[in-house]
């Protein structure tokens, strides 16, 4: 593995050699593979924690008293603690390991809400939400008698905090759910300024009662154990690598792609400027739909995504049904961006 952990970046090509599905060719071509958004690759490194765990540790956890059975819960224990350190949360018993993001915010809302909320109260989005974060928040105010309210975007699809106080003028804000970045446009949130406007508004403390039975009452059933470990081993991979220098290098790549991009003809960029933006690049082509770009740039090896990536609230605020959006991670590298730039003019001169 490639690593420079003393200073912010890191050297993408290097790190490509540990993602094996860079191997193959995709329509004779090599892959470029920018819709991490939806799921990044994995290095093999996590791959193999996994195989490892299923060839010698197997077993269900917290049940058995033999070897393999405590091989497993110690695994699966340890994965636990490696979240907890890497969210920086106070308590182990506040990771619950769920199958996906949509299933724990139902969790959340359902457990949680059901029984704290009520009339008087607001919930509070934003219109750059996932539907996995607005739909069941949505819901839930519905069925408790609380109002829901999203908090606007401007024109470069930034949140409009002077929106704020007018929320919460009339209503106690119980609850602030909101991305740290748009899955869409990249914006890049302010959550902390949000998380202190939320608690100088309300507090809300967990009742005591329920420690003694975290994390298990949420995890009923056989836990996903080799998922778990390999959630460990992939933040063991994230942690050398280092989280500045993704950062960092998920910025310069939005820099260049959206430079290279303005040179396409018939192009409109959507979002905020590059360095108030993630790794993410959404964009339209005059008069061609989303998903015959994206078939154009995949017949090149290019994969992108097309649709409205789960966030209809905000295509309709953008005034479209759809848009492309290009992705990057850590493993990304400038001449991938060049090919969708050079796939783009193809799909322009082929399609317009
Ligand atoms: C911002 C955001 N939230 C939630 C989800 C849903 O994630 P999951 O598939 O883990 O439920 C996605 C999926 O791409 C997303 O981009």
């Amino acid at each position: 593995m490639a690593v420079q952990a003393s200073t912010p970046t890191l050297d993408a090509r290097a790190i490509r050699a540990d993602f094996p599905i860079f191997e193959q060719l995709i329509h004779g071509k090599p892959l470029a593979f920018l819709d991490s958004a939806a799921s990044s690759q994995k290095p093999h490194q996590m791959m193999e924690a996994m195989t490892d765990f299923y060839s010698t540790s197997y077993a269900n956890v917290h049940r058995g008293v033999y070897v393999l059975a405590e091989r497993a819960t110690a695994a699966l224990e340890n994965a636990r603690e490696k979240v907890r350190a890497l969210m920086n949360a106070p308590d182990v018993r506040e990771i619950i390991f769920v199958r996906n993001a949509t299933e724990a915010i139902n969790l959340v809302a359902y457990s949680w809400g059901m029984s704290n909320l009520g009339p008087g109260d607001l919930v509070v989005v934003s219109e750059l939400e996932h539907h996995s974060n607005f739909v069941p928040w949505q819901y839930i105010a519905g069925r408790t008698g609380a109002d829901f309210a999203a908090i606007p975007i401007d024109g470069c699809g930034e949140l409009a905090l002077d929106s704020l106080d007018e929320l919460a003028r009339t209503r106690r804000v119980k609850v602030v759910a909101c991305g740290l970045v748009s899955n869409s446009l990249g914006t890049i949130n302010p959550v902390e300024r949000l998380g202190a406007w939320a608690h100088m508004i309300s507090s809300v403390r967990l009742d005591k009662t329920t420690w003694g039975e975290l994390p298990h009452k949420f995890e009923a059933g056989t836990a996903p154990m080799a998922e778990a470990v390999g959630f460990g081993a992939a933040i063991d991979y994230l942690n050398a690598v280092g989280f500045e220098a993704i950062e960092a290098h998920e910025h310069e790549l939005a820099a260049y792609a959206l430079g290279r991009l303005a040179e396409v003809p018939g192009i409109t960029l959507y979002g905020p400027p590059a360095e108030r933006r993630a790794g993410i690049v959404s964009f339209n082509i005059e008069g061609i739909h989303p998903h015959d770009v994206a078939q154009v740039l995949d017949m090149d090896g290019v994969a992108i995504r097309a649709g409205h990536h789960c966030c209809q609230p905000l295509m309709a605020k953008l005034g479209v049904a759809a848009t492309n959006r290009a992705s990057f991670y850590l493993y990304t590298i400038p001449d991938e961006i060049d090919r969708l730039v050079e796939g783009l003019r193809k799909a322009h001169k082929l399609l317009t």
